[in-house]
């Protein structure tokens, strides 16, 4: 194998560039959610690029899309890959870098005339983002088996679509079976999407793991009447419960401390009107840590905090899980050997878990794992300022190419 291999980074960064074309917004950015038609958009274009690149492509009942290069045995492929869904304000590198990564990485080996002795596989998988159907990673857990086709596809999305019956109109309900998945290793190439490669001026993440995830929809209802006339010891107001919630989360990260975040990331008030007591509260709480301990300690906080001001107000909770992952820890071996090819390329590399979650944490349950990250300017993701530069772009995707090759060979 020749040790001096290095990718195309300009022809990865127009690969990028014409992706973004799908789905782009007017400002910049991206809106490519999950099943919808610039999601078709988007996976035309990287199916037809698998083609081009003689790759032949298996498409499976829930719209994951792999690649596969033959290699010169038969054999379990190492696997690369991401997703190219979005959420709807979205970037042009949050999952794009790591399947157009895997792209341009066959098109170095093809020029270079190298075929690896394991076959090497391409892939993105579906609605990754859990934007429109959660729970996120919905594509990679059915791939993996840890969750089940039927209910998968029987998913009804924050518009009401369902997702089976999206996968059916965009094309992409495909026949190869699921939860049965045949990898030898998966590496994934990501940008960090937070501000720590950054700000310690470093080029290369060596991604330990992935913190724990929790989400959780609250439904309130309360009684709605006259802004004017309920007098304030009469009022049993939504709103104002989930005013309550949604400061109360912010204090509640700073008091467990640590990595603890939390987020209200969605909050709909009915009838939404001025002069109008909020009937009705719909939101949601993101809660992260890297501890899965101190995660279920925050999650057991709210729910407390969240019984006793909804029943003082006399406001009945409706409570939904809609994700909930442990931590996952990458694989030891393959955490070192990022850490060790970017020190060979003399790029500065560091150590560090995963703010986000990935498709990774779930190829992690089935084979070796392990993710590559390279710096987000600004630390700005899930934004349509969302940008990495091309030198980091490409810098990542050579130690994916040599990570790569290895594992293969
Ligand atoms: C998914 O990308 C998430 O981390 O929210
Ligand atoms: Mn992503
Ligand atoms: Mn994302």
């Amino acid at each position: 194998m020749r040790q001096n291999l290095r990718v195309n980074g300009a022809r990865l960064w127009s690969r990028l560039e014409r992706l973004a074309e799908a789905g782009a917004l007017p400002d910049g950015g991206v809106n490519r959610l999950a099943l919808t038609e610039a999601d078709r958009q988007g996976r035309d274009l990287v199916v037809g690029w698998m083609r081009e690149l003689g790759l032949a492509v298996t498409i499976d009942a829930i719209g994951n899309v792999v690649g596969l290069r033959r290699g010169r045995e038969d054999g379990l492929p190492v696997m690369m890959g991401s997703h190219i869904d979005t959420v709807r304000t979205g970037g042009r590198f949050d999952g794009a870098l790591g399947v157009l990564a895997g792209l341009e990485i066959v098109q170095t080996l093809d020029d270079a005339g190298v075929v690896t002795r394991r076959p090497l596989a391409v892939a993105f998988f579906t609605n990754e983002e859990g934007a429109r159907f959660q729970p996120d990673m919905f594509g990679s857990l059915v791939f993996t088996g840890a969750l089940p086709l039927e209910k998968a596809l029987a998913t009804v999305g924050v518009d009401g679509a369902v997702a089976g019956e999206e996968l059916a109109r965009i094309g992409y309900a495909g026949e190869a079976p699921v939860g049965r998945p045949n990898v030898h290793a998966y590496v994934e190439l990501h940008v960090e999407q937070g501000p720590t490669l950054e700000a310690e001026g470093c080029t290369i993440g060596a991604v330990e793991g992935v913190q724990g995830i929790s989400w959780t929809e609250l439904t309130l209802n309360g009684q709605s009447n006259h802004a004017g006339t309920t007098p304030m010891r009469m009022r049993r107001d939504a709103g104002y419960v989930a005013a309550e919630i949604a400061s109360y989360v912010r204090r509640l990260a700073r008091d467990i401390g640590g990595n603890q975040v939390a987020t209200v990331g969605a909050l709909t008030l009915t009838p939404n009107l001025v002069n109008v007591v909020a009937e009705k509260a719909l939101m949601t709480v993101d809660l992260r840590n890297t501890d899965n301990e101190r995660l279920m300690e925050a999650e057991r906080r709210l729910a407390d905090f969240v019984a006793k001001t909804a029943k003082a107000e006399g406001v009945t909770v409706e409570t939904r899980s809609l994700a909930r992952f442990d931590p996952v820890a990458f694989s030891a071996p393959l955490v070192h050997r990022v850490e060790s090819i970017a020190r060979e390329f003399e790029l500065s590399v560091k150590r560090l878990p995963s703010g986000a979650g990935h498709d990774a944490q779930m190829l992690a349950a089935v084979c070796p794992a392990c993710m590559i990250f390279v710096p987000s300017a600004g630390g700005v993701s899930h934004d349509i300022e969302e940008y990495t530069a091309p030198e980091h772009c490409a810098a990542g995707a050579d130690v994916l190419l040599r990570l790569v090759t290895e594992l293969a060979a």
